[in-house]
Protein backbone atom coordinates (compact mmCIF):
# COMPACT_ATOMS: atom_id res chain seq x y z
CA UNK A 1 0.00 0.00 0.00
CA UNK A 2 1.44 3.53 -0.92
CA UNK A 3 1.39 5.13 1.55
CA UNK A 4 -0.81 8.75 0.51
CA UNK A 5 -3.12 6.00 0.35
CA UNK A 6 -2.58 4.56 4.15
CA UNK A 7 -2.73 8.50 4.99
CA UNK A 8 -6.33 8.36 3.42
CA UNK A 9 -7.46 5.47 5.30
CA UNK A 10 -6.18 6.59 8.41
CA UNK A 11 -8.23 9.58 7.91
CA UNK A 12 -11.18 7.63 7.43
CA UNK A 13 -10.75 5.53 10.40
CA UNK A 14 -10.39 9.02 12.62
CA UNK A 15 -13.78 8.99 14.70
CA UNK A 16 -15.24 12.06 16.39
CA UNK A 17 -14.30 11.49 19.83
CA UNK A 18 -13.15 13.57 22.19
CA UNK A 19 -9.19 14.49 22.24
CA UNK A 20 -7.13 12.90 24.64
CA UNK A 21 -4.25 15.55 24.43
CA UNK A 22 -3.55 18.88 25.56
CA UNK A 23 -4.55 21.42 23.06
CA UNK A 24 -1.78 23.58 23.49
CA UNK A 25 0.22 20.60 23.16
CA UNK A 26 -0.28 20.29 19.90
CA UNK A 27 -0.43 24.17 18.99
CA UNK A 28 3.52 24.34 20.15
CA UNK A 29 4.19 21.44 18.18
CA UNK A 30 2.87 22.59 14.88
CA UNK A 31 4.46 26.36 15.64
CA UNK A 32 7.62 24.33 15.56
CA UNK A 33 7.02 22.56 12.44
CA UNK A 34 6.05 25.41 10.95
CA UNK A 35 9.60 27.05 11.90
CA UNK A 36 11.46 23.45 11.16
CA UNK A 37 9.41 23.82 7.60
CA UNK A 38 10.37 27.87 7.45
CA UNK A 39 13.83 27.22 7.68
CA UNK A 40 14.61 24.18 5.64
CA UNK A 41 14.94 24.55 1.95
CA UNK A 42 13.32 22.40 -0.15
CA UNK A 43 10.15 20.11 0.48
CA UNK A 44 9.44 19.27 4.27
CA UNK A 45 8.67 15.41 4.84
CA UNK A 46 7.62 13.57 7.65
CA UNK A 47 6.96 10.23 8.99
CA UNK A 48 4.44 9.60 11.53
CA UNK A 49 4.86 6.24 13.43
CA UNK A 50 2.72 5.08 16.33
CA UNK A 51 3.94 2.70 18.55
CA UNK A 52 0.54 1.55 19.47
CA UNK A 53 -1.52 1.87 16.74
CA UNK A 54 -4.27 -0.57 18.31
CA UNK A 55 -5.33 1.95 20.34
CA UNK A 56 -7.70 4.23 18.63
CA UNK A 57 -6.74 6.67 16.70
CA UNK A 58 -7.77 10.30 18.88
CA UNK A 59 -4.08 11.06 19.65
CA UNK A 60 -1.78 14.26 18.90
CA UNK A 61 0.22 12.42 15.78
CA UNK A 62 -3.28 12.20 14.14
CA UNK A 63 -3.94 15.69 15.16
CA UNK A 64 -0.83 16.59 13.88
CA UNK A 65 -1.72 14.37 10.71
CA UNK A 66 -4.98 16.01 9.97
CA UNK A 67 -3.89 19.90 10.24
CA UNK A 68 -4.35 21.90 7.19
CA UNK A 69 -1.35 23.76 8.48
CA UNK A 70 0.89 20.85 7.42
CA UNK A 71 -1.48 20.56 4.31
CA UNK A 72 1.81 21.02 1.97
CA UNK A 73 3.95 18.71 3.93
CA UNK A 74 4.45 15.30 2.39
CA UNK A 75 3.32 12.87 5.08
CA UNK A 76 4.00 8.76 5.30
CA UNK A 77 2.07 6.94 7.95
CA UNK A 78 3.57 3.62 9.40
CA UNK A 79 1.39 1.50 11.68
CA UNK A 80 3.46 -0.68 14.48
CA UNK A 81 3.75 -3.98 12.81
CA UNK A 82 3.94 -2.18 8.72
CA UNK A 83 6.70 -4.19 7.19
CA UNK A 84 6.01 -4.42 3.62
CA UNK A 85 6.56 -1.10 2.06
CA UNK A 86 8.83 0.78 4.79
CA UNK A 87 11.40 0.28 2.19
CA UNK A 88 9.83 2.97 0.11
CA UNK A 89 9.85 5.57 3.10
CA UNK A 90 12.43 8.25 2.29
CA UNK A 91 15.99 7.77 4.17
CA UNK A 92 16.36 11.10 5.65
CA UNK A 93 12.83 12.67 6.43
CA UNK A 94 12.90 15.96 7.75
CA UNK A 95 10.98 14.75 10.98
CA UNK A 96 10.55 11.78 12.44
CA UNK A 97 7.23 11.56 14.77
CA UNK A 98 6.54 8.82 17.13
CA UNK A 99 3.68 8.71 19.23
CA UNK A 100 4.21 5.36 22.29
CA UNK A 101 1.04 5.67 24.48
CA UNK A 102 2.17 4.99 28.25
CA UNK A 103 1.15 1.10 27.74
CA UNK A 104 4.71 -0.05 29.60
CA UNK A 105 3.60 -4.03 29.04
CA UNK A 106 3.11 -2.94 25.63
CA UNK A 107 6.58 -1.07 25.10
CA UNK A 108 8.47 -3.51 26.75
CA UNK A 109 6.83 -6.50 24.12
CA UNK A 110 9.89 -8.31 22.14
CA UNK A 111 7.55 -8.03 19.43
CA UNK A 112 7.26 -4.33 19.57
CA UNK A 113 10.66 -3.50 20.31
CA UNK A 114 11.69 -5.86 17.50
CA UNK A 115 8.96 -3.36 14.93
CA UNK A 116 10.47 -0.20 16.73
CA UNK A 117 13.96 -0.76 15.56
CA UNK A 118 13.06 -2.18 12.67
CA UNK A 119 11.83 0.96 11.98
CA UNK A 120 14.43 3.32 13.10
CA UNK A 121 16.70 1.69 11.63
CA UNK A 122 15.70 2.50 8.50
CA UNK A 123 16.57 6.37 8.76
CA UNK A 124 19.48 8.55 8.37
CA UNK A 125 20.37 8.75 12.73
CA UNK A 126 21.02 12.32 11.98
CA UNK A 127 17.21 12.63 11.31
CA UNK A 128 15.10 15.21 13.70
CA UNK A 129 12.64 12.98 15.81
CA UNK A 130 9.69 13.80 17.78
CA UNK A 131 8.58 11.69 20.55
CA UNK A 132 5.15 12.24 22.17
CA UNK A 133 4.37 10.54 25.32
CA UNK A 134 1.72 11.09 27.74
CA UNK A 135 4.02 12.23 30.68
CA UNK A 136 7.66 12.45 30.76
CA UNK A 137 9.73 10.82 33.62
CA UNK A 138 7.18 7.80 33.70
CA UNK A 139 7.89 4.22 33.25
CA UNK A 140 7.01 4.39 29.51
CA UNK A 141 8.90 7.34 28.65
CA UNK A 142 12.27 5.92 30.11
CA UNK A 143 11.35 2.71 28.04
CA UNK A 144 11.22 4.37 25.13
CA UNK A 145 14.32 6.41 25.53
CA UNK A 146 16.57 3.26 26.04
CA UNK A 147 14.95 2.22 22.69
CA UNK A 148 15.83 5.56 21.33
CA UNK A 149 18.99 5.84 22.53
CA UNK A 150 20.02 1.86 21.32
CA UNK A 151 19.16 3.52 17.68
CA UNK A 152 21.52 6.19 17.74
CA UNK A 153 19.61 8.96 16.68
CA UNK A 154 21.77 12.19 17.29
CA UNK A 155 19.24 14.42 18.35
CA UNK A 156 15.76 13.65 19.66
CA UNK A 157 13.20 15.50 21.52
CA UNK A 158 10.59 14.03 23.93
CA UNK A 159 7.20 16.42 24.68
CA UNK A 160 5.02 15.07 27.08
CA UNK A 161 1.23 16.22 26.75
CA UNK A 162 0.76 17.99 29.58
CA UNK A 163 4.76 19.26 30.75
CA UNK A 164 6.04 22.76 31.20
CA UNK A 165 8.99 21.18 29.71
CA UNK A 166 10.55 19.40 27.09
CA UNK A 167 13.39 16.97 26.92
CA UNK A 168 15.83 17.08 24.60
CA UNK A 169 18.80 14.58 24.20
CA UNK A 170 21.57 14.76 22.08
CA UNK A 171 22.87 10.66 22.22
CA UNK A 172 25.13 11.58 24.57
CA UNK A 173 23.07 13.32 27.34
CA UNK A 174 19.31 14.69 28.14
CA UNK A 175 18.42 18.27 29.09
CA UNK A 176 15.05 19.59 30.54
CA UNK A 177 14.21 22.32 28.72
CA UNK A 178 11.85 25.36 29.07
CA UNK A 179 8.67 24.17 26.51
CA UNK A 180 8.46 27.56 25.75
CA UNK A 181 12.20 28.30 24.65
CA UNK A 182 11.73 30.10 20.77
CA UNK A 183 11.63 26.48 18.50
CA UNK A 184 15.02 27.48 16.74
CA UNK A 185 16.18 25.68 19.72
CA UNK A 186 14.07 22.82 20.02
CA UNK A 187 16.92 21.11 17.64
CA UNK A 188 19.98 23.10 18.48
CA UNK A 189 20.03 23.85 22.14
CA UNK A 190 23.02 20.88 23.24
CA UNK A 191 23.53 19.86 19.93
CA UNK A 192 27.62 20.15 20.46
CA UNK A 193 27.21 19.63 24.22
CA UNK A 194 29.07 16.19 24.53
CA UNK A 195 29.35 16.59 28.48
CA UNK A 196 33.30 15.51 28.57
CA UNK A 197 32.61 12.71 26.05
CA UNK A 198 35.69 12.35 23.78
CA UNK A 199 35.50 10.28 20.71
CA UNK A 200 37.72 7.17 21.13
CA UNK A 201 39.09 5.14 18.08
CA UNK A 202 41.31 2.44 17.89
CA UNK A 203 43.63 2.48 14.31
CA UNK A 204 44.78 0.15 11.69
CA UNK A 205 47.45 2.02 9.82
CA UNK A 206 48.71 -1.76 8.62
CA UNK A 207 47.78 -1.57 4.83
CA UNK A 208 46.14 2.35 4.61
CA UNK A 209 47.61 5.07 5.94
CA UNK A 210 45.50 6.56 9.02
CA UNK A 211 46.12 10.24 7.57
CA UNK A 212 42.44 10.65 6.05
CA UNK A 213 40.28 9.11 8.79
CA UNK A 214 42.68 11.49 11.23
CA UNK A 215 41.33 14.42 9.63
CA UNK A 216 37.79 13.24 9.40
CA UNK A 217 37.90 11.99 13.22
CA UNK A 218 39.83 16.09 13.89
CA UNK A 219 37.03 17.36 11.92
CA UNK A 220 34.20 15.48 13.85
CA UNK A 221 35.30 16.25 17.47
CA UNK A 222 35.93 19.76 16.39
CA UNK A 223 32.20 20.07 15.45
CA UNK A 224 31.16 18.32 18.35
CA UNK A 225 33.32 20.90 20.28
CA UNK A 226 35.13 17.65 22.03
CA UNK A 227 38.10 15.58 21.60
CA UNK A 228 39.77 12.53 20.16
CA UNK A 229 41.45 9.76 22.06
CA UNK A 230 43.20 6.86 21.01
CA UNK A 231 43.26 4.15 22.26
CA UNK A 232 46.63 2.70 20.72
CA UNK A 233 47.73 -1.34 20.73
CA UNK A 234 50.69 -2.87 20.63
CA UNK A 235 50.36 -5.50 17.66
CA UNK A 236 52.75 -6.18 15.89
CA UNK A 237 52.62 -5.26 11.78
CA UNK A 238 54.94 -7.89 11.32
CA UNK A 239 52.96 -10.11 13.47
CA UNK A 240 51.45 -13.22 11.40
CA UNK A 241 48.79 -12.88 14.33
CA UNK A 242 48.33 -9.07 14.01
CA UNK A 243 44.69 -9.05 12.67
CA UNK A 244 43.91 -11.37 15.49
CA UNK A 245 45.61 -9.01 18.17
CA UNK A 246 44.34 -6.49 16.59
CA UNK A 247 40.37 -7.50 17.10
CA UNK A 248 41.19 -9.05 20.27
CA UNK A 249 41.84 -5.54 21.32
CA UNK A 250 38.95 -3.60 19.48
CA UNK A 251 36.65 -6.28 21.16
CA UNK A 252 38.18 -5.67 24.14
CA UNK A 253 37.43 -1.66 24.13
CA UNK A 254 34.85 0.42 24.41
CA UNK A 255 35.49 2.44 21.49
CA UNK A 256 33.29 4.65 19.10
CA UNK A 257 35.38 4.49 16.16
CA UNK A 258 36.84 0.68 15.00
CA UNK A 259 38.29 0.78 11.91
CA UNK A 260 39.08 -2.93 11.71
CA UNK A 261 36.79 -5.30 9.19
CA UNK A 262 37.56 -6.67 6.12
CA UNK A 263 35.60 -8.91 4.19
CA UNK A 264 35.31 -9.71 0.28
CA UNK A 265 32.43 -8.73 -1.90
CA UNK A 266 32.17 -11.97 -3.98
CA UNK A 267 31.90 -15.43 -2.65
CA UNK A 268 34.86 -17.06 -4.54
CA UNK A 269 37.69 -14.76 -4.05
CA UNK A 270 40.24 -17.19 -5.18
CA UNK A 271 41.08 -16.15 -8.96
CA UNK A 272 41.50 -12.52 -7.69
CA UNK A 273 44.90 -10.98 -7.84
CA UNK A 274 45.59 -7.51 -5.95
CA UNK A 275 48.43 -6.07 -7.51
CA UNK A 276 50.99 -3.54 -6.01
CA UNK A 277 54.17 -2.57 -5.99
CA UNK A 278 55.06 -5.15 -3.12
CA UNK A 279 59.04 -3.53 -3.07
CA UNK A 280 57.38 -0.41 -1.98
CA UNK A 281 54.44 -1.78 0.31
CA UNK A 282 55.34 -4.75 2.28
CA UNK A 283 52.55 -4.67 4.71
CA UNK A 284 50.41 -6.24 1.78
CA UNK A 285 52.53 -9.87 2.31
CA UNK A 286 52.57 -9.71 5.92
CA UNK A 287 48.97 -9.43 6.22
CA UNK A 288 46.95 -12.43 7.07
CA UNK A 289 44.33 -12.07 4.42
CA UNK A 290 45.75 -10.12 1.95
CA UNK A 291 48.78 -12.11 1.17
CA UNK A 292 46.87 -14.56 -0.01
CA UNK A 293 45.76 -11.93 -3.17
CA UNK A 294 48.70 -9.41 -3.94
CA UNK A 295 50.81 -10.17 -6.37
CA UNK A 296 53.86 -8.19 -7.71
CA UNK A 297 52.91 -5.21 -9.99
CA UNK A 298 50.80 -1.85 -10.50
CA UNK A 299 47.99 -1.03 -8.41
CA UNK A 300 44.93 -1.31 -10.40
CA UNK A 301 42.86 2.04 -11.32
CA UNK A 302 39.69 2.55 -10.56
CA UNK A 303 39.00 2.85 -14.57
CA UNK A 304 40.83 0.00 -15.44
CA UNK A 305 38.80 -3.42 -16.27
CA UNK A 306 41.82 -5.59 -15.84
CA UNK A 307 40.30 -9.52 -15.55
CA UNK A 308 40.33 -10.73 -12.33
CA UNK A 309 42.19 -7.78 -10.98
CA UNK A 310 40.70 -6.67 -7.34
CA UNK A 311 41.03 -3.03 -5.93
CA UNK A 312 41.44 -2.17 -2.28
CA UNK A 313 39.09 0.71 -0.82
CA UNK A 314 36.51 1.87 1.48
CA UNK A 315 33.64 0.33 2.25
CA UNK A 316 31.93 3.76 1.76
CA UNK A 317 33.60 4.04 -1.75
CA UNK A 318 32.58 0.62 -2.75
CA UNK A 319 29.45 1.53 -2.37
CA UNK A 320 29.36 4.57 -4.58
CA UNK A 321 31.09 2.93 -6.92
CA UNK A 322 29.16 0.48 -7.55
CA UNK A 323 26.07 3.13 -7.84
CA UNK A 324 28.13 4.55 -10.36
CA UNK A 325 29.47 1.91 -12.44
CA UNK A 326 26.28 0.37 -13.07
CA UNK A 327 24.49 3.35 -13.86
CA UNK A 328 26.86 4.62 -16.44
CA UNK A 329 27.76 2.01 -17.86
CA UNK A 330 25.68 -1.30 -17.07
CA UNK A 331 28.92 -3.23 -16.12
CA UNK A 332 30.10 -4.57 -13.36
CA UNK A 333 32.70 -2.60 -11.46
CA UNK A 334 35.97 -4.81 -10.93
CA UNK A 335 36.13 -7.03 -8.41
CA UNK A 336 36.75 -4.75 -4.68
CA UNK A 337 37.81 -6.19 -1.53
CA UNK A 338 36.21 -3.92 1.22
CA UNK A 339 38.84 -2.44 3.23
CA UNK A 340 36.87 -0.41 6.58
CA UNK A 341 33.89 -0.51 7.58
CA UNK A 342 33.15 2.41 9.90
CA UNK A 343 30.98 2.26 13.15
CA UNK A 344 30.28 4.76 14.95
C1 LIG B 1 -0.94 -3.11 27.40
O1 LIG B 1 -0.21 -3.93 26.53
C2 LIG B 1 -0.31 -5.29 26.78
C3 LIG B 1 0.68 -6.03 25.91
O2 LIG B 1 0.56 -5.61 24.56
C4 LIG B 1 -1.76 -5.72 26.56
O3 LIG B 1 -1.90 -7.10 26.81
C5 LIG B 1 -2.65 -4.90 27.47
O4 LIG B 1 -4.02 -5.18 27.21
C6 LIG B 1 -2.44 -3.41 27.32
N1 LIG B 1 -3.12 -2.67 28.37
C7 LIG B 1 -4.05 -1.75 28.14
C8 LIG B 1 -4.60 -1.06 29.33
O5 LIG B 1 -4.41 -1.47 27.02
C1 LIG C 1 39.03 13.19 27.30
O1 LIG C 1 40.35 13.32 26.85
C2 LIG C 1 41.15 14.20 27.63
C3 LIG C 1 42.51 14.26 27.00
O2 LIG C 1 42.42 14.47 25.64
C4 LIG C 1 41.23 13.68 29.08
O3 LIG C 1 41.94 14.60 29.88
C5 LIG C 1 39.80 13.51 29.64
O4 LIG C 1 39.86 12.92 30.93
C6 LIG C 1 38.98 12.63 28.71
N1 LIG C 1 37.61 12.61 29.21
C7 LIG C 1 36.97 11.48 29.50
C8 LIG C 1 35.58 11.62 30.01
O5 LIG C 1 37.48 10.38 29.36
C1 LIG D 1 44.31 15.32 14.43
O1 LIG D 1 44.52 15.68 15.79
C2 LIG D 1 45.65 15.05 16.39
C3 LIG D 1 45.64 15.41 17.87
O2 LIG D 1 45.13 16.66 18.12
C4 LIG D 1 46.92 15.49 15.66
O3 LIG D 1 48.05 14.85 16.22
C5 LIG D 1 46.79 15.12 14.19
O4 LIG D 1 47.91 15.60 13.47
C6 LIG D 1 45.52 15.68 13.58
N1 LIG D 1 45.38 15.16 12.22
C7 LIG D 1 45.17 15.93 11.16
C8 LIG D 1 45.11 15.24 9.82
O5 LIG D 1 45.02 17.13 11.25
C1 LIG E 1 32.84 23.60 24.32
O1 LIG E 1 33.33 22.80 25.38
C2 LIG E 1 33.92 23.52 26.44
C3 LIG E 1 34.54 22.53 27.40
O2 LIG E 1 33.77 21.39 27.56
C4 LIG E 1 32.82 24.38 27.09
O3 LIG E 1 33.37 25.13 28.16
C5 LIG E 1 32.26 25.33 26.03
O4 LIG E 1 31.21 26.07 26.58
C6 LIG E 1 31.76 24.52 24.85
N1 LIG E 1 31.37 25.44 23.78
C7 LIG E 1 30.15 25.39 23.20
C8 LIG E 1 29.91 26.38 22.10
O5 LIG E 1 29.30 24.58 23.55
Amino acid sequence: MKPFERVLLIFCAIVQRSSTFNADTLERTLVAIEYLISVKPGAFSCVFYDVAPQYPHDNILDAILKSPRLDHVAKYVVDGSERNNVYKLPWNPSLLLLHTGNNVSHLESFDVIVDMFYFMFLFDPATKMLVFVDELYTPAMIQMQGHVYYASFNYFVYIGDTSKDVYQCNGVYCWNRPREQHPMYLFSYCRRSMQGRNITYIKNERVLTFAWNSKWLNETARYLNTTTVEYPHNCEASDEAYQQCYQDHAAGNGADILLLYMTFDIPDASGIKLYEDLEHNPQFVVDSVLKRFVAQGTRTEFHETRPGAAVYWNSDYVDVFKDVAIVKSKKRPPNACRGYKTRL
